[in-house]
């Protein structure tokens, strides 16, 4: 069946490789709204690879290479499209968007854990992001389906302490019985937007379904994200190898591919704005996954770790239950093979001339 798709914040890292997904199908329509903040615009993309084949009214069109597939790029901050179309702004001179069969939203001030420890209030703009998102959402595009992209880190810290952690379940979150405290302005802002999620449901008859997506990682994220920046030391044959922190704390990985998979079965599944962990059940500590990627790499250096950089929570890793037993969703990329593809990637980026930290 061919849908018409709108992926917000689509230039980012989860947003191109969902973006490939949907061209993957055949016959979507893919919208993006994203302003470039951190995002790569479409011409830069290596998968899917766009063809750039006009533009009018400030919309760009692009083919997908190799499929089926339209993808309309609007280069803009979803807040100011949106309050345009709410009438709180004047136009922006864009014609108003179209009905849109699944909105998966995305657009999001993230940044990996320095942003998050170090320039709290630029990631509480997503409090302002999310919000506009549902009103739009609630009072002009009333889409059939949406997705919400909250976060792992939107579990109470309390449980991710050392030597007391648990896999974090969907229902150590409960809007009835306990919150918590969340991981920084980031945890808060996915927080509130889950709840948000249910509002929009509940009040407004919107169908929404929410993702708690643990560490997704991926051969071409972004190197201020630890996974692609310890295999570019590791491909460097960096002796030793430096990670974060005491390297001790865990993280639950999840292959973007994979992540991928689980938001579309969400976003086709779930009306209710129930939440579902996407991670593989596995706790992973840095010291683990990078004298693991020493290993896969053949050589021998020892891994170390490094202080005064922001580390995060102590253990973090999810219960992995519920997307499998409701949607039948399962991992399929071992870690060793995304450990593989990383370190290919990696060595590209060498010869690119990218260098380690
Ligand atoms: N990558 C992960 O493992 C992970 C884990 C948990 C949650 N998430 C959530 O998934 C979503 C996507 O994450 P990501 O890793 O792709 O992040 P990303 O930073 O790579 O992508 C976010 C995109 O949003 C765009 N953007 C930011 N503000 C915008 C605005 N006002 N208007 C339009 N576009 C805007 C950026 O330019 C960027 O392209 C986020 O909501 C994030 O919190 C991701």
């Amino acid at each position: 069946m061919a849908r018409r798709i709108l992926v917000t914040g689509g230039c980012g890292f989860v947003g191109r490789h969902l973006v490939a997904k949907l061209a993957g199908e055949g016959g979507n329509e893919v919208w993006i709204i994203d302003d470039l903040s951190t995002g790569k615009a479409p011409a830069d993309w290596e998968v899917p690879r766009l063809r750039a084949v006009g533009e009018q009214g400030g919309i760009g069109f692009h083919e997908v290479v190799g499929h089926d597939a339209v993808v309309r790029f609007i280069r803009a901050d979803f807040v100011a499209v949106a309050q345009a179309e709410l009438g709180m702004t004047p136009s922006l001179g864009l014609e108003r968007l179209p009905a849109f069969d699944e909105v998966y939203h995305l657009a999001s001030v993230v940044g990996g854990r320095n942003v998050i420890d170090n320039d709290p209030l630029a990631v509480g703009i997503d409090l302002a992001i999310d919000s506009t998102f549902f009103l739009w959402a609630a009072k002009v595009s009333r889409p059939a389906r949406i997705l919400y992209a909250s976060s792992s880190a939107a579990y109470p810290v309390d449980l991710q302490e050392a030597g007391e952690s648990r896999a974090l379940h969907e229902d150590d979150i409960s809007f009835e019985k306990r919150l918590g405290l969340p991981d920084y302005t980031y945890g808060w802002s996915k927080l509130t937007g889950e709840y948000l999620s249910r509002i929009a449901h509940a009040k407004y008859g919107l169908n929404v379904g929410v993702v708690r997506p643990f560490s997704g990682y991926g051969e071409d994220q972004d190197v201020v994200y630890p996974f692609p920046a310890i295999a570019l030391r590791v491909a460097a044959r960096r002796d030793p190898v430096r990670v974060w922190g005491s390297g001790h704390q865990t993280r639950d990985f999840v292959h973007i591919d994979d992540a991928c998979d689980a938001c579309l079965a969400v976003c086709r599944g779930v009306s209710d704005a129930r939440a579902f962990n996407i991670g593989s059940g596995v706790a992973t500590s840095f010291l683990t996954l990078a004298a693991r990627m020493v290993e896969l790499e053949g050589y021998a250096a020892p891994v170390l770790g490094t202080e005064g950089k922001p580390v995060g929570v102590a253990e973090r890793y999810s219960d992995a239950t519920r997307i499998r037993e409701e949607l039948g969703w399962r991992q399929t990329i071992p870690l060793d093979d995304g450990i593989r593809r990383a370190l290919d990637y990696a060595r590209s980026r060498l010869a690119r001339g990218v260098e380690p930290d």
